[in-house]
């Protein structure tokens, strides 16, 4: 028991120590700081008991006279190697940077604190879609087209499908490659089918955007033009339908083909499981 105890005081006061060196480090940057000093104390890294050297650096000589050059500063004007490498003191070996170094956003000089706010918010946290929104005016203008995943809406984020991080797939996807990342959200179209439609099995992105597009159903085109993009129309024409059916028999043809596209017909275009030649024209 006694010898529990002294453990236990033991490890108290060297707690205790090591606040102490925190809190007297920060008493002093407070001194001239006094409005970001107090934000830290509320914030995951002041919590933490992270003190403002263990990012900062400088300490006494920048006290004894102040000047940007001899403190380790964030932003503009300071290499991203630097700054990043402050960071990765203690993030560095976070499972999800592992491919880190391998990533576009290394290779382009992309800072940490370009997606992470360290002082501004309790959390330093990346905010989504806006961090991103700052260099990807491209994507920002495909997520506000009239089809679209609801990025904005926030019910998916780009961290659901991208790891800003790195990834070892291509695009920064968070799946070893594109089909495999939409079964995560959309498991029913990953068959088995009996009748496959090869370009599903290949590449959902072959038809769909994976941002937004004009096309409703997040479709690269309109039908009848994203399937006359591989089909061709000698026996089957792809100009609009007449009143008459224009297949010899075919109960379904007429108008309301025109109306509803290829799909108004050929509705299991994913694939199909229907027997005889309806399943293989994906009809059923
Ligand atoms: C005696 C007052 C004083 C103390 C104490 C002090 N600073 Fe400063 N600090 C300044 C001034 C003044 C500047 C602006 C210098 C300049 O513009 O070149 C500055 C600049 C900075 C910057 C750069 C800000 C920017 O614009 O990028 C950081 C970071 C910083 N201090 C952190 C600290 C930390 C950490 C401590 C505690 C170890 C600390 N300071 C202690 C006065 C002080
Ligand atoms: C976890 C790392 C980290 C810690 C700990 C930290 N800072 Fe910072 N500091 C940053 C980053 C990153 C920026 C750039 C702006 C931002 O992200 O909010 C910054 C910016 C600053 C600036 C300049 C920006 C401004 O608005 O004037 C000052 C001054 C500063 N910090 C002082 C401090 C002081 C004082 C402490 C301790 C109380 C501290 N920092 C603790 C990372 C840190
Ligand atoms: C001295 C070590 C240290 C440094 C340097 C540091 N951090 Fe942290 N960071 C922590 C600790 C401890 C936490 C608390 C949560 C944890 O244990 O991961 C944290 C939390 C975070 C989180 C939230 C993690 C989560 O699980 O939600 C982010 C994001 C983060 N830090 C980014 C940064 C950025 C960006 C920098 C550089 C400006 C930085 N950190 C510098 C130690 C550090
Ligand atoms: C392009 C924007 C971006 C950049 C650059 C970036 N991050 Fe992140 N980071 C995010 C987003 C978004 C999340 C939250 C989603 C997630 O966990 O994947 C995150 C999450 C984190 C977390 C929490 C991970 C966890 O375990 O939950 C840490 C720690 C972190 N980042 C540290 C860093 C460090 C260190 C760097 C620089 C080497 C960095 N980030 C660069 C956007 C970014
Ligand atoms: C539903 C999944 C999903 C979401 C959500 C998503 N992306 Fe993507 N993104 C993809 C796929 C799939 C690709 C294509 C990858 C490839 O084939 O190289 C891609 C490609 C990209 C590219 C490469 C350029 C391009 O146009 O091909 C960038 C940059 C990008 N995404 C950024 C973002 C940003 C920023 C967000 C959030 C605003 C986001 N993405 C949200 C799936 C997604
Ligand atoms: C400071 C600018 C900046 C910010 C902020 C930023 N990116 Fe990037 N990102 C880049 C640059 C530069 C590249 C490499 C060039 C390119 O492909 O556009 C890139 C590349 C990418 C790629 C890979 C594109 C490809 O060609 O495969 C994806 C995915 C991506 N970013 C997603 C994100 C996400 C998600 C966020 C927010 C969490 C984000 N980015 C925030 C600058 C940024
Ligand atoms: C993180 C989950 C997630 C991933 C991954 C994902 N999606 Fe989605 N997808 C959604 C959500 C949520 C909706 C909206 C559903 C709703 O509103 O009912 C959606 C809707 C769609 C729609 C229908 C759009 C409409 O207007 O009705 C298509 C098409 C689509 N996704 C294709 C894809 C493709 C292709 C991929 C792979 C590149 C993919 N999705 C990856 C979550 C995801
Ligand atoms: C050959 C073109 C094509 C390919 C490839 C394709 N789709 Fe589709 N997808 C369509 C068409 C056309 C529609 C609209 C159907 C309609 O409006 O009746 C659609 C609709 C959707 C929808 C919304 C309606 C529904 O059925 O849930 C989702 C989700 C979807 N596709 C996901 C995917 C996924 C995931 C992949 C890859 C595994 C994929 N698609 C590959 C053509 C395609
Ligand atoms: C990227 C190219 C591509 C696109 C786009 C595409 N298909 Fe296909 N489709 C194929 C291939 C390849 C086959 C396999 C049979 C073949 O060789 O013709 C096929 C087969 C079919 C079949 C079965 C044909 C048969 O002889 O059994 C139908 C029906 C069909 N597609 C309809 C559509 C419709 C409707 C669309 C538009 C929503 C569409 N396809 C878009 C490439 C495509
Ligand atoms: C009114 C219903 C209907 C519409 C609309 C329709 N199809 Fe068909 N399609 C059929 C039927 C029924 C068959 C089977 C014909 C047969 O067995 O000879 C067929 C056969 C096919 C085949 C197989 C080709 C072949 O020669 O056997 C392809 C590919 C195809 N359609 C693509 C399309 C595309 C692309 C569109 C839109 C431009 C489209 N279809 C619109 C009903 C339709």
């Amino acid at each position: 028991m006694p010898r529990m105890f002294v453990r236990l005081s033991m490890l108290a006061a060297s707690a205790l120590l090591l606040f102490a060196g925190t809190a007297l480090a920060n008493e002093k940057c407070a001194t001239c700081h006094a409005d970001i000093a107090g934000k830290h104390k509320t914030t995951l890294h002041g919590k933490a008991g992270k003190d403002c050297l263990s990012c900062h650096g400088g300490g006494d000589a920048h006290i004894a006279n102040p000047s940007k050059s001899n403190i380790i500063r964030f932003g503009k004007g300071v290499s991203a190697k630097e700054q990043n490498a402050q960071c990765q003191s203690c993030h560095g070996k976070n499972q999800k940077l592992m491919f880190w170094d391998s990533s576009y956003h290394k290779k382009n000089d992309v800072t940490c604190v370009s997606c992470h706010t360290v002082h501004k918010n309790p959390k330093p946290y990346a905010k989504q879609p806006e961090s991103c929104f700052q260099c990807h005016k491209d994507i920002k203008s495909q997520a506000n087209k009239f089809s679209h995943h609801p990025i904005i809406e926030g019910k998916v984020s780009c961290s659901d499908c991208h790891n800003p991080h790195g990834s070892l797939g291509h695009g920064m996807l968070k799946a070893e490659n594109v089909n495999q990342l939409c079964y995560k959200c959309h498991a029913d179209k990953r068959g088995p089918y009996v009748w496959e439609h090869p370009p599903v099995e290949e590449d959902c992105t072959k038809c769909h955007g994976s941002h937004g597009t004009k096309a409703a159903k997040l479709l690269k085109e309109k039908q009848p033009q994203l399937c006359q993009s591989c089909h061709d129309w000698s026996r089957h024409p792809g100009t609009p339908y007449g009143g008459q059916a224009v297949f010899g028999g075919s109960a379904s043809a007429g108008r309301g083909g025109l109306a509803r596209g290829c799909t108004g017909c050929h509705g299991t275009i994913h694939g199909s499981n229907a027997p005889g030649s309806n399943g293989k024209r994906f009809i059923r």
